[in-house]
């Protein structure tokens, strides 16, 4: 067993309105938000995290949120001087900060590449008005255009566009116009999600018309050739980058490695090789009870059972594109194969729906449709 490269994700749990589709931690609230006493918490809560992984690189982060850009500059300054503080922060690490294009301009950009953010993943969803109002956004489509802008404009030449399909009454028109309109900002990174309904969001209790399936399903075959045709390569179930620009961090979570977790609701996952454990952390969900001083910032923290490990590590690993080197399996996990995963694995093989070759695994296109069906096979 090793340990695996190391990640750090920070949540900020506000947002001006909630979305009526979000299921994120997240909390409409404009003005007065507590940033100093906020970021202190954060601070503090990592610096209790650090024992968990001694002297080891930490190779991302990701600021998200919420609406990590509700923040000042000034605030992410203190935050990222104050992690640097903390852990050992790689010299090249990819530092990302989620951004609403409602509360952006060029100067906050600007402030944020000075306070050491070097990627911005901005929430686009759409970019037809009368869909952005469907939901529920603070921007229009001008706005999600001019923040692709000022990402540049900022010397970010690491960005990325959120992207919804499947959207309420969207024929297959309306979402390739979308795309195509993400495609004319030139952006190095695309995320490109079909929307979900999630339990407990407004869209749960009052369900929109969403498109039918043979809509949708015509809307990922051409949607993808679209994308392919202008250069963007699918790297994860929803990513696509142009080459060279994945998410580090993102690619870090599905390699299966590891990552701390800190603010409200946050989740981490650290190995210590040399106990032989896996641990996973959750921090308190609400602010509220997160800044209560009189409590842990921990919420629960448990090591993973080893019957556990195989479906997780599959799980992550099969949402990418890319070979997984079947050593990892063991790195990784510290566990073998068994002689049933092994049986397994080669009916996955002999289904279509993996390749194996001496030293990979690689989920092919049929593998990806039923990932589901795949997955289960390691539950
Ligand atoms: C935390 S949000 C991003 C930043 C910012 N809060 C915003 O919305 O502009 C992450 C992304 O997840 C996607 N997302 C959120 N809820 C979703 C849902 N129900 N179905 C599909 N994608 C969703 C959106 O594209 C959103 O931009
Ligand atoms: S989608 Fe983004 S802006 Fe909307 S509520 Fe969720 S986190 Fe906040």
């Amino acid at each position: 067993m090793v340990n695996p490269p190391l990640s750090l994700y920070i949540h900020i749990p506000w947002c001006v309105q909630k979305c009526p589709y979000c299921d994120f931690n997240s909390h409409g609230q404009k003005h007065d938000l507590p940033e100093a006493t906020y970021v202190q918490h954060l601070l503090d809560d990592l610096a209790t995290d650090a024992r968990l992984i001694g002297n080891r690189e930490v190779g991302t982060i990701f600021i998200g949120g919420g609406t990590p850009s509700l923040f000042s500059p000034d605030a992410i300054d203190r935050l990222l001087n104050g992690v640097a503080e903390r852990v050992n922060l790689s010299n090249s690490a990819e530092i990302t900060l989620e951004a609403n294009p409602g509360t952006v301009e060029s100067e906050k950009f600007i402030g944020f590449r000075q306070a050491g953010v070097n990627r911005i993943s901005i929430g686009v969803q759409s970019f037809q008005t009368q869909k952005l109002s469907a939901l529920g956004r603070i921007h229009d489509s001008a706005q999600a255009q001019a923040a692709a802008g000022y990402a540049r404009a900022a010397g970010l030449n690491s960005f990325n566009l959120d992207l919804m399909h499947g959207l309420p009454d969207q024929t297959l028109d309306d979402a390739l116009e979308d795309l195509s309109k993400a495609i004319e900002q030139a952006p190095p990174h695309l995320s490109w999600y079909q929307l979900t309904i999630e339990p407990n969001t407004q869209f749960a209790s009052k369900p929109p018309v969403l498109p039918e399936d043979d809509t949708l399903w015509d809307i990922q075959e051409q949607g993808h050739a679209m994308l392919a045709a202008a250069g963007y390569e699918q790297y994860e179930i929803s990513g696509y980058s142009k080459a060279g620009m994945q998410c580090q961090h993102n690619l870090n979570y599905w390699r299966f490695g590891d990552y701390l977790g800190i603010g409200c609701g946050a989740h981490g996952k650290i190995t210590q090789a040399d106990k032989g454990t896996i641990t996973r952390t959750v921090k308190v969900k609400h602010p509220k009870g997160y800044m209560d001083l009189t409590r842990s910032y921990m919420d629960n923290q448990w090591q993973v059972d080893a019957d556990e490990l195989p479906f997780e590590f599959f799980m992550n690993r099969l949402r990418l594109v890319e070979a997984c080197p079947i050593d990892d399996y063991a790195a990784y996990t510290g566990l073998s194969l068994t002689k049933e995963q092994l049986s397994q694995l080669a009916s996955a093989v002999d289904k279509g729906l993996l390749s194996q070759s001496q030293h990979h695994w690689q989920v092919t296109p049929l593998g990806r449709r039923y990932l589901n069906s795949l997955l289960e096979m390691f539950v």
